[in-house]
């Protein structure tokens, strides 16, 4: 791959092999008084891949959000890898989460004006990272961007720029990659394939994954899913199937 460095070859050392996310008792609340995480504990191992689901206004995206470090609970840890991501100032969490954590957002968030190699590279170059280029040729030819890389984001379909913004979270080897909603603005076929990348990140290559998603069926290609209600987790499912997590939102639409 052009313009890469080449192929340093170490894989990420890890001897306490802790889970790669931990949630202790996480809160958030804003104005001191409306409380949108209420005390979530949570553990995700390696290579694992969770859906998150519940109601609109439930606290899916808060969760992410102080899971991923992109914001910070009002109480509670959270760790990545067995670091401590909670209770940091801003820059440290920052820091931390260019190095650890991937995010993936519905709407992409490709930068317009650069290529997709550019955009692949950005967040290394932003951490003054050296660009692994060994890796980062395996991962433009596992999520099928090889031929595309000198395009701009507009020039991409729906399905190949949320490939490109998997692959950009990525680049840096995360220990988790988080997505809120990755296939909400794709048609069945290609969000199926989105699924299928992200169900093999996690099996092939040990990738950590939580994934937001309202669709039951996307839901049920993950390994497990909880079930987030009013702030808390309602339920837990290990292979979830969408029969079983449409009855359990149509339940909680009840309560
Ligand atoms: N910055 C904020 N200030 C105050 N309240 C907020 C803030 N962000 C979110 N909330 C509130 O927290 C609650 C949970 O919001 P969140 O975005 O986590 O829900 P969600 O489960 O992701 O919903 P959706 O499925 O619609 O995306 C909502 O009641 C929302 O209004
Ligand atoms: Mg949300």
């Amino acid at each position: 791959m052009k313009g890469l460095t080449a192929l340093r070859g170490e894989r990420r050392a890890d001897p306490t092999r802790a889970p790669a996310l931990e949630l202790r008792e996480v809160t958030k609340t804003y104005d001191g008084a409306h409380t949108v995480l209420d005390r979530v504990s949570l553990e995700v191992r390696r290579g694992s891949f969770l859906a998150i689901m519940g109601p609109s206004g439930s606290g899916k995206s808060t969760l992410l959000h102080c899971a991923s470090g992109m914001d910070d609970p009002t109480s509670g840890e959270v760790r990545v890898g067995g670091r401590r991501l909670s209770g940091l100032n801003e820059t440290k969490r920052t820091l931390l989460r260019r190095k650890h954590i991937g995010f993936v957002f519905q709407s992409y968030n490709l930068m317009p004006s650069l290529t997709v190699e550019e955009n692949l590279t950005l967040p290394l170059r932003l951490s003054g990272a050296t660009a692994d280029g060994g890796w980062l040729g395996h991962l433009v030819e596992r999520v099928g961007l090889a031929g595309l890389l000198d395009r701009r984001p507009a020039e991409l379909s729906g399905g190949q720029q949320q490939r490109a913004a998997i692959a950009r979270s990525l680049a840096a080897r995360p220990d988790v990659l988080f997505a809120d909603e990755p296939t909400g603005a794709l048609d069945l076929d290609t969000a199926a394939d989105v699924l299928d990348l992200l169900r093999e990140l996690a099996d092939e290559w040990e990738q950590t994954v939580v994934m937001v998603t309202h669709d039951p069926a996307a839901a049920a290609r993950a390994h497990a899913a909880c079930v987030v209600a009013d702030g808390r987790i309602d339920a837990y499912l290990d292979h979830p199937t969408a029969d079983d997590l449409a009855h359990r939102l149509t339940a909680l639409g009840r309560r």
